[in-house]
């Protein structure tokens, strides 16, 4: 449930925007802007924001759990989230573990789960989701991502009934994740991954290795079995298809 929906045409980060607001209120919040002058995503990598491409959205929720529930969280948010882009716009889109949702091996979206704790408790939760609506140069230029109207066909998006069937979304698996282990979600969310039974490639602090996921723990580790036949419970890594 969110009291507030803050709608920016243009702003630096929806992220600073929500960071900056949240200790004003106990209040749940969304924070959705159409351009993004300093937008970021993982490892504090730059994320290309033009005007009128994306959709730009901070979540801000505030559960009372402890630090360790958050990568569980995570595989919430990735199924709510493709979940919702394949309801409104008539797509199949696949979650990429850990942080992104693919259609056709193609970036459709990428979000980011950030914390605000005191001693291992979690006192505020920011997810900032950008989701590439039209195709721009810059996507087409990377050959890695695309955009929903590529995917779908439909050069024209409804902006707020998106947002409507998103926020319901993203509402309805909080509430489950509030409620619920993983394994309530476990079989669809592995339905929707994209990275069983093919080789990744997976980058950790230290090191790089080549593997095949088998598993997801209920605590959110990917169980994958590497090429000397060694299982590894990964967390949070970098991975390449
Ligand atoms: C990633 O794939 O690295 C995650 C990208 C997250 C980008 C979103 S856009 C809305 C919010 N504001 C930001 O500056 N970043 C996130």
């Amino acid at each position: 449930h969110f009291d507030v929906l803050h709608f920016k045409e243009s702003i630096d980060s929806t992220q600073l925007l929500a960071k900056s607001l949240i200790n004003r209120t106990d209040e749940q919040f969304i924070v959705v802007a159409l351009e993004q002058t300093a937008g970021r995503g993982r490892f504090n990598r730059p994320w290309a924001s033009p005007k009128n491409n994306g959709l730009y959205i901070s979540i801000v929720l505030k559960p009372d759990i402890s630090l360790s529930e958050i990568i569980r969280f995570n595989l919430f948010m990735s199924l709510a989230i493709s979940e919702a882009l394949d309801q409104s716009f008539n797509i199949e889109s696949g979650i990429k573990w850990p942080n992104d949702i693919y259609i056709n091996d193609k970036k459709v979206c990428g979000f980011l789960t950030e914390v605000l704790s005191e001693d291992h408790h979690v006192t505020s939760i920011i997810c900032g989701i950008g989701i590439n609506l039209f195709d721009n140069d810059y996507l087409k230029s990377l050959g890695t991502a695309t955009s929903i109207e590529n995917e779908s066909g439909k050069g024209n998006i409804n902006i707020e009934h998106f947002l409507s069937t998103f926020i319901s979304k993203i509402d309805e698996y909080y509430e489950l994740f509030l409620s619920s282990s993983f394994d309530i979600i476990k079989k669809d969310w592995i339905e929707r991954s994209i990275i069983f039974g093919k080789t990744i490639r997976i980058t950790e602090m230290t090191r790089t290795y080549y593997g095949k996921p088998v598993d997801i723990t209920d605590d959110g580790f990917l169980v994958v079995i590497d090429e000397e036949g060694e299982t590894h419970k990964v967390i949070s890594a970098d991975i390449e298809l």
